[in-house]
């Protein structure tokens, strides 16, 4: 009989996060676990219900039949609904009637991993329910743009849906009512509503403000920057300002009739598929046989699916059964033994039913046992998650030891509950210790504090201690440790054998950590073994360190047992107390905006909200997978070569012939033979779209497969198997290294290579130290923009085609699908409204994307559509540069550095796309500093790696990176502190004139030494150093270190077309090349229009700004749009747009004057309707050419940032950053904040989090969010205090502004060597102590400096 099949992968989750240790003092029973047996049938089978789904959405209802049960909530919303959802913005709102409790309840879950079947008789709210731009907006939409908390706009929708769940949870408890506008939410709540959200565009920082805005307990003085009040207005105004949150306007909509028509629904029958919902476990029993019976049927038994967000299951079931209804699966049952979670359960109900047994205290063992336990499920993914999540999910990762000894089991048997029981003393020889005390504690090292990434260990252990006067004994003891890579959670045997009965001393310990090593082994192959291993140490020396007093007899010796525990300094410290504050962390604790607008060129310079944030905020914004699809549509999916070098000779499906599904497997042979096989156009030239008859690289582009549905097409992609030769080809180039042997590069057109500074060998010559070829490697980061590239093409009449396109250059789009099409480029027209987040991924990666559809589109004449899975955009996207510097510095004994000698080699990949610009883009950042001479070899080779882009500051964050670890090793090597060292070798004016020659420009305009001085006094940085050194001296196991660092980042003004045309109602539609991503174009272009056509001053100007609508780029209607890139493409599409505004201005000055003297006094509106009576020409034109001498200038700021490491974990908190960010007069201040902080966190990630890891054969391999962590908000700095400067007027800017999207990335190295000044005070703590080994002050740190990278150089 054909059945359910166990999956053997399951092994970590659950029971690494619960291990069964903790739940178990004594060798009784412990989580019960009750396998169903094969049964006789007892009873008749459920009998058949309805057979449509019924559900509502936003209040409308749905009747769906004939569907298939794998389908999601999001499939549903976005193919079936006008109700929008996507990654970023999966959170909704459910709303279900427990028939157990009688009662709606509501929480939010991830519409992604929702099955539709399991909504029958349930109401979904999406953002859009809450309110929208026709009914009005919810207070949170209101909120999020108020507060500048929606950049893109990708992720908002589900921010605002995971607030809305904790407002509408906290109402459900019994605090006292908030005072008026206000949630019963407490401003802790408020921030970890979100914790398991992701926002690559804000850093967070205004997303936790719009939220804790709610909160009973907030003070509104702690609120950053927002469009509701001003400052010094007082508390009162400010309540009254900020939009009126009533929680009883807002509740959720549940249609009671739903509650007897999906009661009677028990199976979902249809002619292809069967949903069961039995409604007790004889009728599971049932259904189970009858399974058996019907033999090859396969039947999965669901819960919440979501584990299917990790296993990415691709099997199609014939049966589904429903285990939320069989009421001993949800229940909770307590008695005199403990308490039984009926299996069914969700986590976050488990949570609560656990905190709510402790009321939050820890009274007495089993509070204290509950509580603990409660927190770490906390960690387990996000709350949109748990909520939905059972804590049954696959029986084999349940830690009960006895069942995880026993072999697999029987397909299946169903988890019917889990059983805490209660702790209870220790009785020795049937008697109970009197003064036994129990202890408790779960560990867990993540790289998010709060969760949601998948930990590297789990641990938790239980000990029964008393005090004898020879010391402390351990009565009984159980140790559990999980998630370090085994098939599930195991219990360190030997330790626990070999402490129990032990009193307590060095020696002991020693002998435990010796024995834990060899207990806690991770399976081949699984990465970071060693630092598993050292953690598993570091935590059992944590807990046992508990047992000690203060001054205890430690005293020699165990320093290599722990792997670098040095013990010796135990008794200098005061330990207990230290070690009990490495807890939970609070997230964002503070937060300073000092923002110095400019009423010059007003409304230029107001820190007016983004336009469009409240349509962002209420999911109605539309992005291209937004247009809903015409009839017809078909979608695609890239299949990639998994080999870096391989002739392709065919491809096949695993069901022959192609699945039904697969309308056409597109290639190079179905170019068209007057096209050419192009699929982007980057600044060295074309590039192909599909490989030819060769792959060559890993994520090389072979086909793309056509098919109904966007599921389908994956799934066909996923199961293609192409047929590779590599007989007689070389092996491919994986290294920079094999690069150079075999002569493998780019060419540099000699005008984008960087100019060296002075005489190296005489720098050289000058100085008393050299540092001789040292080296740096720096990695690859991906752009994660929530929105993963996408397109829709429509073909239509006379051989034309419509190309929707999330891209950052329509125009380069349009050249090369008219040249791969081979129709005249007037022929087609690409269409780009927004844009979910680019970061220069969407730029040239984005064209083959847009191309493959047109081509496909344009062979089937039919529409194709794309929207690519996180794992295949991850593979094919390039990201940014992996580098090896090798360099050699001569510098004083006063720190002063005399000359500098590079030999970079990039990594480029297999095309040049926008690489050969890299050289100069790498050492004008490096350039920040005065190097006395400069001279440099940088190579970009080419390789077998999916080709490098440009990624925001594309060579600038490495250059600047590349300064800042010179500066380092220079001080390390004489000992100074490097923030002297880094004085020493500012620029002054006239030295950064020798390196940066023009775009320096005037004296006046070099704020840079200014910038340093105020970040140093903001930041109280003398002072705080001082602190730090007095808290290193006092602590042991955290270490903190502080750092300032500068920036010098050059940028260049491009050319930038604009249209502006008056309607005859005095409205005003703006057209400009550059689009808008997330950085606020649109809101500039709307402020300086608005500020340009007051020229003609009449009445009715001052509120010109609500007039204007800037509208999508459409290529044939403005051409010469250019690329979005570099910073500064706002400014000068501001500028395009300016200098149609004179022109219209002049046009109607003659109109404006004649009237004024008829009239006295003219009103806009008045003057635009005569104008069109007149025939005045009220539609202008413009191409913004930048003069000659201001094409390029520089951009200044500083940060100083201080973290906090813990030395058993590598645990890097980030607890202040102060940034001051010199944006000449910001045309938007709110904006330019948002891209100071966006920037800052983006650029945190890739100092310290994100590694974007590949196979050997360079196949990407951290290709989702289970491998791939970006910051989350428990990540970013805890203070986070950011100054824009207004340096004040510069006549070569526009309307004296300066660029902000990409120059701050490059302050967070501060964070990086902020971590490396903390290492190093660990390091030499342990010098201090006489240690030999690894305690030299030179060392490498890794970029990213991930928790093992910093665990493994402290010692
Ligand atoms: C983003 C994310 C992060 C996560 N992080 C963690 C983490 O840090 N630690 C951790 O432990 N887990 C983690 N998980 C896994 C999570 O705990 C599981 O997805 C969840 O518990 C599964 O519950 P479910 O009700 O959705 O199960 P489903 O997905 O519905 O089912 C899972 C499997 O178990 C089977 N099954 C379900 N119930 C029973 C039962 N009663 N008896 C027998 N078989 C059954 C199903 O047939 C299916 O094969 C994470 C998941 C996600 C999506
Ligand atoms: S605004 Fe959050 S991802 Fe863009």
């Amino acid at each position: 009989m054909d059945s359910i099949v166990p999956s053997t992968s399951s092994a970590s989750s659950v029971a690494a996060s619960v291990p069964s240790t903790l739940l178990s003092p004594l060798p009784n029973r412990i989580w019960a676990f009750e396998a169903i047996p094969r049964l006789e049938m007892e009873s008749a089978l459920p009998s058949v219900g309805e057979d449509c789904l019924v559900f509502e959405v936003n209040g409308e209802r749905f009747e769906v039949s004939e569907i298939d049960p794998s389908t999601t909530l999001l499939e549903f919303l976005r193919s079936r609904t006008r109700f929008k959802s996507g990654c970023g913005a999966c959170v909704v709102l459910l709303s279900k009637y427990n028939t157990e409790l009688k009662q709606v309840e509501n929480f939010t879950v991830s519409s992604c991993l929702t099955l539709l079947y399991s909504i029958n008789g349930c109401s979904i709210t999406t953002s859009e329910g809450l309110g929208n731009s026709k009914d009005g907006f919810h207070p949170i939409h209101q909120r999020f743009a108020g507060f500048h908390a929606s950049q893109c706009g990708f992720c908002t929708p589900g921010m605002c849906m995971s607030l809305f769940s904790a407002l509408a949870n906290a109402e459900e408890t019994n605090r006292p009512q908030a005072s008026p506008g206000f949630s019963k939410l407490t401003v802790s709540e408020a921030e970890k509503a979100i914790t398991g959200n992701l926002c690559r565009c804000t850093g967070y920082r205004p997303i936790a403000d719009a939220c804790k805005s709610f909160a009973a307990d907030v003070d509104l003085e702690d609120l950053g920057i927002n469009s509701f009040w001003r400052k010094g207005d007082s508390k009162e105004v400010k309540v009254r300002k900020l939009p009126f949150y009533n929680p009883k306007d807002h509740s959720c909509s549940y249609t009671e009739k739903f509650e007897d028509e999906y009661k009677s629904t028990r199976l979902l029958n249809s002619k292809k598929y069967s949903w069961y919902r039995p409604v007790s476990v004889d009728e599971l029993r049932n259904l189970l046989h009858s399974d058996m019976v019907e033999n090859g049927k396969r039947t999965k038994l669901v819960v919440g699916n979501t584990a299917n967000g990790y296993y990415k299951e691709t099997e199609k079931y014939d049966k589904y059964i429903d285990l939320r209804y069989i009421p001993e699966l949800s229940v909770v049952k307590e008695d005199h033994s403990g308490i039984e979670f009926g299996a069914a359960l969700s986590i976050s109900k488990v949570i609560l039913y656990l905190k709510e047994k402790s009321k939050g205290n820890l009274r007495s063992s089993g509070d204290m046992v509950f509580i603990k336990i409660a927190g770490h499920l906390e960690k387990i993914a996000s709350g949109f998650i748990r909520n939905s999540a059972s804590i049954g999910h696959k029986y084999e990762k349940i830690t009960i030891e006895d069942f995880l000894n026993r072999p697999p089991l029987e397909p299946k048997n169903v988890l019917l509950s889990v059983h805490i029981p209660f702790l209870e003393p220790i009785r020795i020889n049937g008697t109970f210790q009197t003064n036994s005390r129990l202890l408790f504690e779960t560990h867990r090292a993540a790289p998010r504090p709060l969760g949601n990434a998948l930990p590297y260990l789990n641990a938790a252990f239980l000990a029964d201690i008393s005090c004898s006067k020879n010391g402390i004994i351990v009565n009984t003891i159980q140790l559990a440790f999980g998630a370090y890579g085994t098939k599930h959670a195991t219990r360190a045997r030997k330790v626990e054998e070999y402490l129990t009965g032990k009193i307590l001393s060095v020696g002991i310990l020693k002998e435990a950590i010796k024995l834990v090593k060899g207990d806690v082994v991770s399976e081949e192959g699984t990465s970071h073994a060693a630092y598993r291993s050292s953690l598993a140490i570091g935590f059992l020396f944590e807990f046992l360190n508990s047992f000690f007093s203060v001054g205890s007899a430690i005293t020699s010796g165990l320093y290599e047992d722990l792997n670098g525990l040095l013990l010796n300094g135990f008794a200098k410290s005061n330990s207990e107390s230290e070690i009990s504050q490495i807890g939970n962390p609070p997230l964002l604790s503070s937060a300073k905006q000092v923002v110095e607008s400019s009423r010059e060129y007003y409304p230029v310079g107001a820190p007016m909200p983004k336009f469009g944030a409240s349509i962002q905020a209420s999911g109605e914004a539309v992005y291209v997978d937004d247009i809903p699809s015409p009839p017809n549509c078909l979608h695609g999916a890239f299949i990639c070569s998994t080999k870096p070098l391989a002739r392709v000779k065919g491809i096949t499906f695993k069901s022959h012939p192609q699945p039904a599904e697969v309308a056409a497997v597109i290639s190079v042979k179905d170019i068209p033979r007057e096209g050419e096989n192009i699929g982007c156009m980057a600044m060295c030239g074309s590039e192909p779209l599909f490989a030819d008859d060769l792959a060559r690289f890993a994520g090389d582009l072979i086909a793309f497969v056509v098919a109904d549905t966007q599921k389908n097409a994956n799934l066909a992609a996923k199961t293609a198997i192409v047929d590779y030769d590599t007989q007689g080809l070389d092996p491919p180039i994986l290294t920079v290294e094999e690069a150079v042997e075999r002569s493998s590069f780019f060419n540099v057109p000699p005008i984008l290579y960087p100019q060296e500074v002075g005489d190296f060998s005489k720098g050289m010559a000058e100085a008393d130290h050299k540092i001789l070829s040292a080296e740096i490697k720096l990695g690859s980061q991906y752009y994660f923009y929530m929105e993963t590239q996408t397109a829709l093409a429509i073909p239509d009449e006379d051989n034309c085609i419509v190309v929707y396109s999330s891209i950052q250059c329509p125009e380069y789009a349009h050249i090369v699908i008219a040249r791969c099409l081979g129709i005249p480029e007037h022929n087609v027209r690409v269409i780009t409204r927004r844009v979910g987040g680019g970061f220069g991924g969407k730029a040239n990666k984005a064209m083959p994307v847009a191309a493959a559809c047109a081509l496909a589109a344009h062979k089937l004449r039919r529409p194709v559509r794309i929207y690519l899975d996180r794992k295949t955009d991850m593979i094919i996207a390039g990201g940014r540069h992996p580098m090896k510097i090798t360099y050699s510095v001569g510098f004083k004994s006063d720190g002063n550095i005399t000359a500098l000698r590079l030999d970079i080699l990039i990594n480029a990949g297999i095309t040049a796309d926008t690489s050969p610009v890299m050289p100069l883009n790498i050492i004008g950042a490096i350039k920040k500093y005065d190097w006395g001479a400069l001279s440099f070899d940088v190579k970009v080779c080419k390789t077998n790696h999916s080709s490098k882009s440009s990624m925001r500051a594309p060579g600038d964050v490495q250059g600047s990176f590349i300064a800042e670890a010179i500066i380092e090793h220079v001080a390390s090597l004489l000992s100074m502190d490097v923030d002297s060292v880094r004085n020493k070798n500012l620029h002054t004016y006239e030295s950064l004139e020798l390196s940066y020659g023009s775009a320096s420009g005037e004296s006046v305009e070099f704020t840079l030494p200014s910038i340093w001085d105020k970040v140093a006094r903001s930041s109280i940085f003398d002072e705080r150093i001082e602190m730090i050194k007095q808290f290193n001296r006092s602590n042991i196991w955290r270490k903190r270190g502080i750092s300032r660092v500068p920036i010098v980042h050059e940028v260049h003004v491009r050319p930038a077309p604009g249209k502006v045309s008056i309607l005859w109602d005095g409205s005003i539609v703006v057209e400009v090349g550059g689009i808008e991503l997330g950085q606020g174009l649109w809101t500039k272009v709307k402020q300086v229009t608005a500020y340009a056509l007051s020229a003609i001053q009449c009445d009715g100007t001052k509120d010109l700004v609500d007039k204007v609508r800037v509208v999508q780029a459409d290529t044939l209607s403005l051409v010469q749009g250019g690329h979005t890139v570099g910073s500064t493409t706002s400014e000068s599409s501001c500028e395009a747009v300016r200098l149609c505004c004179n022109v219209l201005v002049e046009r109607l000055a003659a109109l404006k004057e004649k009237l004024q003297e008829e009239m006295g006094s003219v009103k806009w509106d008045v003057l635009i309707l005569q104008a069109h009576y007149q025939n005045i020409n009220l539609a202008a034109n413009s191409f913004f050419v930048p003069d000659s001498n201001a094409t390029k200038y520089l951009n200044y700021g500083a940060a100083v940032s201080e973290v906090e490491v813990n030395i058993l974990t590598g645990e890097t908190r980030i607890l202040r950053t102060d940034i001051v960010y010199d944006c000449g007069q910001s045309m938007n201040p709110a904006v330019d904040l948002g891209q100071i902080e966006g920037a800052f966190v983006q650029g945190l990630g890739f100092f310290m989090l994100e590694e974007y890891l590949t196979n050997s054969d360079g196949l990407v391999v951290a290709d989702g969010t289970w491998t791939y962590k970006i910051p989350t908000i428990d990540t970013i700095p805890r203070q986070f205090n950011v100054e824009v400067l207004n340096s004040g007027h510069h006549p070569k800017r526009v309307l004296s502004s300066k660029a902000s999207g990409e120059p701050p990335l490059l302050l967070a190295a501060s964070v990086h060597c902020a971590t490396r000044a903390a290492i190093k005070e660990a390091r030499k703590q342990l010098k201090s102590w006489g240690a030999a080994d690894g305690t030299d002050s030179v060392f490498q740190l890794d970029v990213p400096a991930t928790m093992p990278v910093v665990k493994q150089l402290r010692p």
